[in-house]
């Protein structure tokens, strides 16, 4: 897979922007509030339909702007497409070589991207909701039907709510609680699926990266899953989880129609990072909590790849000003040896020079505008 060409217009402070990437490191260059991670964030966002910063639609598109547009011409399993995504009133279009998209399947069709920002590198220290957000990104890059099926369970979870909060009759609630546990069993079992793929790439990761004997562990730990132990989470189906998740919400009824919210389920999962069996959150130094989130990223990208049969495109904002100097030094001889096309952002060439080459594409980013270097 390759990006051939990225066209933006009127996204974020992008009036108008064209860039032909290279096949190996496009790196853009700028001043603080350039629009740096605007450039990523728009084919991020492409690639994904996935706002790569949480806030409304509408703030995707320029101030003053009807609407936002970003385009991007692939190389995909030997053909080109051109796969196009359009915001407006706080709604999105997508589209496949200048037709309207018949389904998300068509519209995504093997693109994949994985991107690693800042505020990835605080995930280890911060609360739940962070690791599930961050886990649910790499979920959706490696099933993109997930992208529909989390959005079923939390809309599922957001009705149940809203029937607590307004005290509705326990016998209307328990229709609506058989949507919740299979949407909710299907996230589970997404999660674990590719949490079994993930979890010993990260941890083999973790041992080049880490500079520790202890050895890394990344568990995914549903919650509120109480199953018998001859049964437990790793071996049971999608139906036998629908089934238990609907018997937790079921008990739990009383308790959550007191606090008006649902108490078990998915909503409330996490990842367990542990260093020598001790929580990472608690104990590991602040480098190897980034060695943490390094080794996931680079997991995440030989998981893609030998999922899809092709490298993922990479993204990476302004990462190596966080990293300290030997660990952002791998992650450069990392990239540049794996051969996949990268897009870097950062305020300071220098650090990133290692990542470079001779057909690195050098971008200099100012007030929105988007040039080649030495163009
Ligand atoms: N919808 C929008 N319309 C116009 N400008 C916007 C919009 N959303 C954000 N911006 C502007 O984009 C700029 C920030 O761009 P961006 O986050 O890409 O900067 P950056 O180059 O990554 O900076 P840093 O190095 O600090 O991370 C800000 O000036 C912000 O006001
Ligand atoms: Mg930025």
């Amino acid at each position: 897979m390759r990006l051939l060409r990225l066209t933006v217009k009127d996204f974020r402070n992008l009036s108008e922007v064209e860039v032909e990437p290279s096949v190996h490191a496009t790196i853009a260059v700028g001043q603080n509030g350039q629009g740096k991670t605007n450039l990523l964030e728009a084919l991020y966002y492409l690639c994904t339909l996935k706002p790569l910063r949480a806030g409304r639609l509408q703030e995707l598109v320029r101030f003053g702007a009807g609407q936002a547009t970003v385009t991007g011409r692939f190389l995909l399993r030997g053909a080109e497409r051109v796969i196009s995504v359009q915001v407006q009133d706080g709604a999105r279009s997508v589209f496949v070589d200048g037709k309207k998209a018949a389904s998300l399947e068509e519209y995504f069709g093997g693109v994949a991207v994985v991107a690693f920002t800042p505020d990835d590198l605080h995930v280890v220290k911060g609360g739940p909701d962070g690791r599930r957000a961050f886990l649910d990104r790499a979920v959706f890059n490696r099933f993109p039907a997930y992208l529909k099926e989390g959005r079923a369970y939390a809309r599922a979870l957001k009705n149940r709510n809203k029937l607590l909060k307004d005290q509705a009759e326990p016998a209307y609630l328990a229709a609506y609680d058989e949507a919740l546990a299979q949407a909710g069993a299907r996230v589970w079992t997404r999660r674990r699926a590719l949490m079994e793929e993930l979890s010993g790439r990260a941890a083999a990761a973790f041992e080049r990266i880490g500079r520790t004997a202890d050895p890394a562990t990344f568990r995914y730990v549903p919650h509120g899953l109480k199953l018998p132990p001859e049964c437990p989470f790793g071996a049971a189906d999608e139906g036998a989880l629908s089934a238990h998740l609907l018997q937790r919400l079921g008990a739990r009824l009383p308790r959550d129609g007191e606090r008006g919210y649902t108490s078990v389920g998915p909503h409330a999962d996490d990842v367990a990072l542990e260093l020598g069996g001790r929580s990472a959150r608690d104990y590991a130094s602040q480098g190897q909590q980034r060695a943490f989130v390094l080794a996931w990223k680079v997991a995440e990208i030989e998981n893609l790849s030998a999922a899809l049969g092709h490298l993922p495109l990479l993204l990476l904002d302004d990462v190596s000003s966080e990293l300290d100097p030997e660990r952002n030094a791998y992650l450069m001889a990392y990239l540049s040896h794996s051969g996949a096309q990268v897009v870097l952002t950062t305020t300071d060439g220098s650090l990133v020079r290692a990542a470079a080459g001779e057909d690195t594409a050098w971008l200099s980013v100012r007030g929105g505008a988007v040039r080649a270097e030495g163009s």
